[in-house]
């Protein structure tokens, strides 16, 4: 077995946003590092909306996820900015506020609810009637009784936040491989490298596990090590505003419609995101009828206008789902393996604080205390 290149300091699997965030935050801090991923800056965030709504998807029980959203939010700014700066890419980051609405009166009883809850954690969320909604979003339909806005969950272009991640790594001297990872290299009880396909090797003193809802799938990787990561399907649309009379939407608006969490994103070129299905059916990401049909229904039914849009694209990805739905960061219990996994349905948003916390565990061997909460081994069953 040939080991190629010289060895890096660190190795990350996969190259999505977290991946990229993580590579680059530690080329930053002096570390040599690779990223091994057949399509650097492929994957979900290829897909996603990009909202960055940290309070707007707050679930009840989710505090700790809650806080660290906000942190990642709170840099979200100064983390486009510098990106943009290195690389000369827009990343789409728009501060564009989000207004969740309620369709009719159990819709709005429980956004009343989430209101309240907000209120207690001290968030910064503003109830307005369904006349205020309509004031500041023209498109919405005259049903909406009543909505939250939320100052600041804003948005990012997924697909340009990968490009410019992938320039900027490439500045930071990254070594992006475009291969597959396919077997985790583990000598005496340590993870020591991974073998590619096509058999070259590249071993590294620490590991980075990214590679999405396919970490816990990597051949060689020992059994408990990592919780199964779950793939969660969303399908998502794609439509074009027109320019005339004003903007069609002017920021992130949201609902449950049907029991269903339905987003609008609209971009500053044009764009309108629709998304997005949740289904738990596998590794799948085909673009079916039914999803596209309950999206555009549910979407008329918050904003009838949107029938009049271009249908510009489909596409489907996948989410990485935690038993507990919340992220895996840090060090597991193999040493020499770090895992950077499970984001779910905060990716994007996540990407911003998760690449600065490993950067941190990375480069000095100490967790920060804000990761501590999201410890790959609270999943590790402990013997008695
Ligand atoms: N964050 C939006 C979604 O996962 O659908």
């Amino acid at each position: 077995m040939a080991c190629t290149d010289a060895r890096p300091d660190v190795l990350v699997i996969g190259g999505g946003i977290i991946g990229l965030a993580v590579a680059w935050r530690t080329a930053q801090r002096g570390l040599a590092v690779t990223v091994v991923d057949p399509d650097p800056g492929g994957g979900a965030a290829q897909v996603a909306a990009g909202m960055l709504a940290p309070v707007t998807e707050l679930q009840y029980g989710e505090e700790p996820l809650l806080r660290l959203g906000m942190a990642s939010n709170e840099r979200y700014a100064a983390f486009a900015a510098e990106l943009e700066k290195l690389t000369g890419l827009s990343t789409g980051y728009r501060a564009t506020g989000t207004l969740a609405v309620a369709l009719d009166a159990d819709d709005r009883e429980e956004l009343r609810e989430l209101y309240a809850f907000h209120q207690r954690l001290g968030l910064d969320s503003r109830w307005l009637t369904g006349r205020e909604c309509r004031r500041l979003e023209p498109m919405l339909s005259p049903a909406v009784r009543g909505g939250l806005l939320v100052a600041d969950d804003h948005q990012v272009d997924g697909r340009r936040l990968s490009a410019a991640l992938v320039a900027a790594c490439e500045q930071a001297g990254v070594v992006l491989r475009r291969a597959l990872a396919t077997e985790l290299l583990v000598e005496d009880g340590r993870a020591s490298g991974v073998r590619l396909d096509g058999g070259d090797a590249l071993s590294a003193p620490q590991l980075v596990l990214a590679a999405g809802p396919q970490s816990h799938l990597l051949p060689g990787l020992p059994a408990g090590v990592l919780p199964a990561i779950r793939p969660v399907k969303g399908q998502i649309l794609r439509l074009r505003m027109p320019d005339r009379h004003g903007p069609f939407l002017s920021r992130n608006v949201r609902a449950v419609v049907r029991g269903q969490h339905l987003y609008m994103v609209p971009r500053a070129e044009g764009e309108l995101v629709i998304g997005a299905t949740s289904e738990e059916q596998g590794y799948d990401t085909t673009v079916t009828a039914g999803g596209v049909y309950e999206l555009l229904r549910d979407a008329h039914d918050l904003v009838p206008g949107i029938t009049e849009l271009p249908l510009v694209e489909t596409s489907a990805g996948l989410r990485p789902g935690s038993p507990d739905n919340a992220p895996l960061l840090g060090p597991t219990d193999l040493p020499g393996l770090v895992a950077a996994t499970g984001h779910y349905r905060n990716g994007v948003l996540l990407s911003a604080v998760t690449g600065d916390l490993l950067a941190e565990y990375l480069a000095t061997g100490v967790t920060p205390a804000s990761a501590l909460p999201f410890s790959p081994t609270r999943f590790t069953v402990k013997a008695a």
